[in-house]
């Protein structure tokens, strides 16, 4: 009988920090859903009667872009790679390996890096730096070849994905500055943290104390 309550008093310790972790956990949970296999992945966006700047350059993102950087931006994943078939292995003799045809061009294995939405576009400071870079580095085998209209419709798309942009802007030399790709975000109102973790100390110190008397009684 004299260990029961140290042994209660472990197991109410380890209850409690469990759940705190679970939360936590919850908390991180948030990947987009996975692709469906019904969906046409090649098949060309939706385009509205008056596109928006974004709108347009969904388009130019999937007819210049997607092949290397995914139809939702995932980048050049292993699963997307699997949707070209026989040329899922972009790398393979004669393809975009180092022996490619004379009209065609090679890119590096580890080509190529996610581009939309949360946790992408790290690098870039905001609307105008993004531009900035697309303008002078993308399409990867010709860079640059496009109207500098289509460059902006790309950044303004990619924006919308990422979600610092509202729809609609228009995005021009004189405002890409002001639209930030990393704004500062206020912490959610979540306080199920903070809760769990008062709690938890509570139960800790009931448990000490319980202890305690236990064995000043034994
Ligand atoms: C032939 C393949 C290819 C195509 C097509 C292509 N890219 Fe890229 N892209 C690359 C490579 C290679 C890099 C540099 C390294 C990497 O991302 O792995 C890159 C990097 C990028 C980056 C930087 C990513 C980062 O976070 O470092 C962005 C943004 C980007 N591309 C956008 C575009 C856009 C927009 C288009 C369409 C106009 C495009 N790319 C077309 C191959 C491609």
């Amino acid at each position: 009988m004299r260990h029961f309550i140290p042994y209660t008093t472990v197991f109410l310790i380890a209850l409690t920090w469990l759940a705190v972790g679970c939360a936590g956990l919850s908390v991180q949970n948030t990947a987009a859903p996975p692709p469906t296999l019904e969906e046409d992945r090649l098949a060309a966006p939706p385009m509205p009667p008056n596109p928006t700047q974004a709108d347009l350059g969904s388009h130019v993102y999937y007819q210049v872009c997607m092949a290397c950087h995914g139809d939702r931006g995932q980048g050049l994943t292993d699963e997307w790679r699997e949707v070209w078939n026989e040329d899922a292995n972009c790398w393979q003799s004669e393809c975009h390996g180092n022996d490619h045809p004379p009209e065609g061009f090679s890119f590096p294995q580890t080509c190529c890096a996610a581009v939309l939405g949360p946790g992408t576009l790290t690098q870039f400071r905001d609307g105008q730096a993004l531009f900035e870079y697309l303008v002078e580095t993308m399409p990867w085998w010709n860079p640059g070849y496009m109207p500098v209209e289509e460059f902006w419709q790309l950044t303004n798309f990619m924006m919308r994905e990422n979600g610092v942009i509202p729809d609609g802007v228009t995005l021009n030399a004189g405002n890409a500055v002001a639209f930030n790709l990393h704004p500062v975000t206020p912490l959610p109102e979540d306080t199920t943290w903070q809760v769990l973790v008062i709690v938890g100390m509570l139960t800790s110190i009931a448990a000490l104390l319980a202890f305690q008397k236990n064995s000043s009684i034994g």
